[in-house]
């Protein structure tokens, strides 16, 4: 089915300069950026985002992570878009990610791992609520 993921190019991969090369691994694979902005987010927007992990013990350093410089947030649709940009980016640790996916190309650990994407359709839909008005998406 046609499906809209959230993707976000962290601070590891914008300062890297590689955000164009990343673009073009979506749009190779079919997926369609339909909405994208460039951020600096908040301690309040990252901890927000990523409240599910609020209890995790990696929550403090993952704020200051996703704080330390601008990240890239695109909504990405295609067919089956949440597990075609899961497959690209690769296991959330580098060390674990296949040869050729994002995190094995880019990322430096589990921390600076160079992409977030969402995990299921369900989350998909707030993760995108969460940084995007509907007026501020485009689909063909
Ligand atoms: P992301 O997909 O953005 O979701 C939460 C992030 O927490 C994850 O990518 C990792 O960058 C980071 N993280 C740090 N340590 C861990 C861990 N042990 N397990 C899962 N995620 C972790």
């Amino acid at each position: 089915a046609l499906e809209r993921t959230l993707s976000i190019i962290k601070p590891d991969a914008v300062a890297k300069n590689v955000i164009g090369e990343i673009y073009t691994r979506f749009e190779k694979a079919g997926l369609r950026i339909i909405a994208a902005k460039m951020k600096h987010l908040s301690r309040k927007e990252a901890e927000g985002f990523y409240a599910v992990h609020r209890e995790r013990p990696f929550f403090n350093a993952l704020v200051e992570f996703m704080v330390s410089g601008p990240v890239m947030i695109q909504v990405l649709e295609g067919e089956g878009a949440v597990l075609k940009n899961r497959e690209l980016m690769g296991a959330t640790n580098p060390k674990d990610a296949a040869p050729g996916t994002i995190r094995a190309d880019f990322a430096a650990s589990i921390d600076a791992n160079a992409v977030h994407g969402s995990d299921a359709l369900e989350t998909a839909k707030v993760e995108i609520a969460y940084f995007f008005a509907d007026t501020e998406i485009s689909p063909r």
